[in-house]
């Protein structure tokens, strides 16, 4: 078995152990560490909710030049083994070494020693990201090398970059969270590019999936997005404004990503839609369907739920972190007795 170290974003962690699960033992070492055990550095290829993944090498030793003991060397070349024989084959095309001191003479040995092995110039775009740090216990040094040239929460199915996207590894973190199951008919409100049900479709086709946007260049994107990924299962993508457009039968799980700052929008009209998205959603659900609402506008949303808009309550307020960007998924519910409140106009 060996050790992988997973990055993800704070807010993704518990997702990205549920994934895990399937393939060895796994804890959360802080928010935005996660240590599992594996045979193969390729089980971790297809996790959706993880930045990225490093296969690591640790050694007992007071200074990082013990990672230049030959053992420690044996013990890498069968990493960087694996890691170059995963199927598709990867291919890097230079080393970059981050660490605290990087450019002190012990670092630069310990560059060009994984140089020699790897047969890859170091450079500063390098593609093979080593780090070196101290281990968590602080009882020696870690060399830790990425099992990909690209992170794995680059996604190749994103061939539009369209403003406001969520990203995917929160997007696979949020369908999870909201438990989408094969039987659950899925609604995104304000779909953009598709972020979310792409992410869904992932993971399992659903019996029903609708993205509904606005913007015909959002819709445009998420056919794109839909073509690239390859996966089973038919998404209907609708251009329409939801609140007021035909959207036919309910749904048990329904998502919204509504638009924040003045990229779709400007602020008094997106706070303002808050509401009028949660009553509408009310009129598209089945009974005791569940609601996901993924905002920056979290102190809005609060003051709004005393009111129960469309007869939502919160079962849930989820925060995630990324970069300067900290967003919440608020998990709301209905009575399961309760019909939805027809179609009359919001
Ligand atoms: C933050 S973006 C969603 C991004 C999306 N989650 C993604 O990953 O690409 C918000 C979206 O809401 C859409 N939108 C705003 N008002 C809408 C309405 N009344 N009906 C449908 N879509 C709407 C905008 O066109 C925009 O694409």
């Amino acid at each position: 078995m060996m050790t992988i170290v997973l990055e993800v974003l704070e807010g993704c962690g518990a997702s990205a152990l549920r994934e895990c699960a399937a393939i060895g033992p796994a804890t959360a070492v802080t928010p935005t560490e996660i240590q599992l055990k594996a045979e193969q550095v390729s089980a971790v290829a297809a996790l959706r909710s993880v930045v990225a993944a490093y296969g690591a090498i640790s050694t007992q030793t007071r200074r990082p030049r013990g990672l230049l003991e030959t053992s420690v060397q044996q013990r890498t070349a069968q990493l960087w083994e694996q890691i170059t024989h995963q199927r598709p084959r990867r291919t890097f095309t230079g080393l970059r070494l981050a660490a605290a001191g990087s450019d002190t003479e012990e670092m630069r040995r310990i560059a060009d020693a994984l140089s020699e092995l790897t047969q890859l110039p170091v450079r500063e775009d390098g593609d093979l990201l080593v780090r070196v740090r101290r281990t968590a216990a602080h009882d020696g040094w870690e060399l830790l090398l990425r099992t990909t040239p690209r992170p794995l929460s680059t996604r190749l199915w994103r061939t539009v970059d369209y403003p406001g996207a969520v990203n995917a590894t929160i997007a696979a973190s949020v369908v999870d969270l909201l438990d989408v199951g094969a039987d659950d008919a899925v609604l995104d409100m304000t779909c953009g590019s598709g972020t979310f049900l792409i992410e869904q479709s992932h993971r399992h086709a659903p019996r029903r999936a609708v993205g509904v946007d606005v913007d015909p260049q959002a819709i445009a994107a998420c056919r794109a997005h839909q073509r690239a990924a390859k996966q089973r299962g038919r998404i209907e993508w609708i251009c329409a404004d939801v609140l007021t457009g035909p959207i036919e039968g309910t749904f048990t799980r329904i998502l919204t990503n509504p638009p924040w700052g003045m990229l779709h929008g400007d602020h008094a009209t997106n706070l303002a839609l808050h509401r009028d998205l949660l009553v509408r959603a009310g009129q598209l659900a089945a009974p005791g369907a569940r609601l996901g609402v993924l905002t920056q506008e979290i102190r809005r949303m609060r003051a709004l739920l005393p009111e129960q808009p469309g007869g939502w309550r919160l079962v849930d307020e989820h925060r995630f972190f990324q970069k300067g960007h900290r967003p919440a998924l608020f998990i709301l519910t209905r009575d399961p007795h309760e019909a939805s409140n027809g179609p009359q106009a919001v």
